[in-house]
């Protein structure tokens, strides 16, 4: 396995390849549903390279950037075992050279729900895509279901630009008790793991109303609200139904919808989310 670090050193070796490239985007202190894209790429792409880097353009500046997890060694055995072929793990001055001034912005989408609580965040995650797309020129590149926002933000924007490149969603991947997998779940100590089930909990719950045949969207908000605010360790920044592709919010689902949260346990923001489907 190669780990490049500088965009020339990965761009003379990219030109040395023929066949198709999967890319899996990360910022690294991988878990399994990282690895799960990883997988993905392998089975269906000639040659998979991965990119590990913790984009500071995408963190609000009281956010979590400084405590970021971070385990490069560990990352980088956990890569090799999945016969990955390349890393590109590039400094911060690499990829954001003095006096850097470009941004990529997609509008519209980007307003909403992540989007309303991190104003700049999806600036800052568009920005460092479309660079990692034009440095490692993929054929494919793999994202998780996890950040489901992030992924239609991300579709906008290569389609708005013709990016040529098949943009692939998978599934969450969780642990056995529901917790969505994420590099943010270690800040979760004590009481705190336990606490935040509530995400799952209250996505079971809105799967449930549905299935149970409620269709009104106000329903379900509130009783994903009321089985959250009965966790004292857990704060609501957001409860969401919203029409899965457009995101505006929905009165009824009467189509595929996106339910989405964010909440606060302790100090730690999580975001969880499940698409419920009334056909
Ligand atoms: P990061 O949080 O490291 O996630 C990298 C990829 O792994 C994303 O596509 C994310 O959706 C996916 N992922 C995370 N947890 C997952 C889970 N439990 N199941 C399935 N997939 C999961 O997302 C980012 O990094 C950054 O914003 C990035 C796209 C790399 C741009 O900086």
């Amino acid at each position: 396995m190669r780990v490049f670090r500088t965009i020339a050193e990965f761009r003379a070796w990219r030109r040395s390849l023929g066949g198709g490239l999967g890319l899996v985007p990360t910022m690294g202190y991988l878990h399994d549903g990282h690895l799960s894209l990883v997988r993905a790429a392998r089975g269906a792409d000639a040659c998979v390279v991965v990119s590990i880097f913790v984009n500071p353009a995408q963190f609000g500046p009281d956010e979590d950037l400084g405590r970021y997890p971070r385990d490069e060694v560990r990352d980088l055995a956990l890569l090799e075992s999945e016969r990955v072929d390349a890393v590109f793990a590039p400094s911060l001055e690499e990829m954001y050279r003095h006096g850097y001034s470009t941004y990529v912005q997609v509008e519209g989408l980007t307003a909403r729900l992540e989007g309303a609580s991190r104003p700049t965040h999806f600036r800052g995650v568009t920005t460092v895509v479309a660079k990692l797309l034009h440095i490692v020129q993929p054929r494919r590149a793999y994202f998780g279901r996890k950040d489901a926002q992030q992924l239609a933000v991300i579709r906008r924007m290569v389609r708005d630009l013709d990016i040529d490149v098949e943009i692939v969603g998978l599934p969450i991947v969780r642990e056995p008790d529901g917790l969505a997998l994420s590099s943010r779940n270690v800040y979760l100590e004590g009481d705190d793991r336990r606490a935040a089930l509530v995400l799952s909990r209250a996505l079971a719950l809105a799967g449930r109303m549905l299935d149970d045949g409620v269709r009104e969207a106000g329903a379900i908000r509130a009783r994903m609200e009321e089985l959250i605010r009965a966790e004292p360790r857990a704060t609501i920044d957001y409860a969401s139904v919203a029409d899965a592709e457009t995101l505006d919010e929905l009165e009824r689902i009467d189509r595929p919808a996106l339910v989405s949260l964010a909440v606060r346990i302790g100090p730690t923001r999580l975001i969880d989310n499940a698409v419920l489907d009334p056909a």
